[in-house]
């Protein structure tokens, strides 16, 4: 089984981008392992985009309005993300699926504000929340051509409280996901990690066999 590695990261963003700026602030150490080498958006005038420009990290925008065809805008996206060679693309807030192009040349990591396969979609922390449901997460999986089907690699519960409205429960959400986010990449770029269906496992881990 082939052991992917991931140093090089470009990482996708549509929002604020603090998932990235904790993926930039953890790499700053050179023992973390990862270089963030570009920042994508599909849209301009983010505080992500900012975050890297601040961090001298390259950018590039491609809006799929811009394009006739949605194939089109895929291609595009994939050329961009292409041309900085990254080992693993990280979409982290990027309010984008991402098409074949894209998800056939690099793995990619998504990261979600529930846990998986419960409240999937753009409105996760909402639906949840609509559900009545007393615990919710965060879900770090590798992107497929589904909207957030992709095989999991970790997630943790988040309790949800009483009084919670939608920004409060995802912030809650927000700061265990940015840590759990930077431990997985992190330990992905160290470590390497293979898939077989939908069985991610970081490193060596030989499933709790001992040798
Ligand atoms: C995260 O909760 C992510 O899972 C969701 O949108 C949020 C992005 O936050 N899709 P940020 O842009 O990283 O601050």
């Amino acid at each position: 089984m082939r052991v992917s590695k991931a140093g090089r990261l470009v990482v996708l963003v549509s929002g604020s981008g603090t998932n990235l700026q904790a993926l930039l602030d953890a790499s700053a150490d050179p023992s973390y392992g990862v270089r963030v080498v570009a920042v994508g958006a599909d849209r301009e005038g983010i505080e992500g985009l900012a975050r890297a420009a601040r961090a001298n990290i390259p950018t590039f925008v491609e809006k799929m309005g811009d394009y006739a065809t949605r194939a089109e805008w895929d291609e595009a996206l994939a050329a961009r993300i292409a041309a900085y060679d990254p080992d693993l693309v990280v979409s982290a807030g990027f309010m984008k699926i991402l098409g074949k192009p894209t998800l056939d040349a690099f793995p990619v990591l998504n990261t979600h504000p529930a846990l998986l396969p419960s409240f999937p979609g753009a409105h996760g922390v909402r639906d949840a929340l609509a559900h009545g449901v007393k615990v919710t997460g965060c879900t770090v999986m590798l992107a497929d051509e589904g909207v957030d089907t992709g095989p999991i690699v970790a997630q943790e519960a988040v309790p949800v409280l009483p009084d919670d409205d939608e920004a409060v429960l995802h912030e809650r959400i927000k700061t265990v996901e940015r840590r759990l986010l930077v431990d997985i990449v992190g330990r992905m770029a160290r470590e390497g990690w293979t898939v077989s269906g939908r069985t991610v496992r970081i490193g060596n881990d030989s499933g709790g066999e001992s040798t």
